[in-house]
């Protein structure tokens, strides 16, 4: 990132992490910060479900690919705290009983017991919005912060996010075919994460068409192999350290990698994607080295 940035590019990866979740998490403050009073609870309920131990990957993302195209960290603060807005909206309506029906989220009850069902279904509801109006008011351009809403909201909605949902729902207890599984886990998952580093590489308009796409081939194997390794640790993983139920794919009868491939293959799968998302960085330089760490923990991480 340029110099008015306060990453610095040559950190260490964990430093890296440090700082992105630290920026983020200011501007996420920010907004749940705002004199909301029309109903405390329910921004309650919004700031449990967002500050309760993320990992801030998908903002993580964001700043890594501006990092890679050179770009400034400030023009992608709102980018990068609405892309955590929509993620944690999704994690609380995947909780619900109607979906997942899991009590543990991020080592913590989840919203809907913490608060109750409509209250978690309406702070879901509302984290989405403010996700879209933080972008709307982003200091960038407003073509430019038009163009982010169409993204954001194709990546979240039924060509995205909520249709593999959907898809994922109706997939319990039936076998799938691998391809009919890819389908699922690129929208469920996929689409975020290719929308985080789309955005991030987006704050900088000099980008070349080349790197763009080599961008788009790195998201779109990072994206999958998250879920396959989310779909590992559901076997592997251990409910203390992954702060959610352990075995909660199987009890529900889920499509996972592993249910039809067996675990191995899975995880050679999820190597051989971050072998595949590291190969497509080939037109970048070492500001894209938080992209090729972040390849790699995104397959070998424990939670
Ligand atoms: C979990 O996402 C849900 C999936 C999309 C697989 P993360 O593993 O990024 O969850 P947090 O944000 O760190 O809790
Ligand atoms: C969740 O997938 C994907 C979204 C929330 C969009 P999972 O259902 O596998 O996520 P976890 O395992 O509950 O975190
Ligand atoms: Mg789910
Ligand atoms: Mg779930
Ligand atoms: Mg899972």
């Amino acid at each position: 990132m340029t110099s008015n940035s306060t990453i610095d590019s040559s950190a260490t990866f964990a430093d890296f992490l440090d700082l992105c979740q630290e920026r983020v998490n200011k501007r996420l403050h920010y907004w749940l910060s705002q004199p909301r009073s029309l109903a405390p609870t329910l921004l309650e309920a919004m700031h449990y479900a967002t500050f309760n131990g993320g990992k801030r990957i998908r903002p993580v993302l964001v700043y890594a690919a501006v990092n890679a195209v050179g770009g400034a960290a400030e023009a992608a603060d709102d980018i990068a705290a609405a892309l955590e807005m929509v993620h944690s909206y999704s994690l609380v309506h995947d909780d619900l009983p109607a979906m997942d029906n899991d009590d543990l989220r991020r080592g913590k009850p989840t919203c809907h017991i913490q608060f109750d069902e409509a209250t978690a279904i309406l702070a879901g509801d509302a984290l989405q919005c403010l996700a879209f109006e933080v972008i709307s008011q982003a200091p960038l351009p407003a073509e430019m912060r038009i163009k982010m809403v169409e993204i954001l909201a194709r990546a979240s909605g039924t060509e995205g996010m909520a249709g593999g949902q959907a898809l994922d729902l109706a997939a319990e207890g039936r076998t799938l075919n691998l391809e009919e599984l890819e389908n699922i886990h690129a929208h469920k998952t996929g689409s975020l994460i290719q929308a985080s580093v789309q955005l991030g590489a987006m704050t900088h308009p000099e980008t070349s068409a080349r790197q763009i796409t080599g961008l788009d081939q790195f998201a779109q194997a990072i994206g999958l192999a998250f879920q396959v390794q989310d779909d590992i640790l559901d076997i592997i993983g251990s409910t203390q350290e992954m702060g959610k139920t352990q075995g909660a794919d199987h009890a529900l009868g889920k499509a996972t990698y592993p249910s039809i491939m067996g675990l191995e293959a899975a995880q050679a799968l999820a190597r051989d994607l971050c072998t595949q998302a590291i190969t497509a960085l080939s037109p970048f330089d070492e500001r894209a080295e938080p992209l090729r760490a972040l390849a790699h923990y995104i397959v070998t991480r424990t939670h």
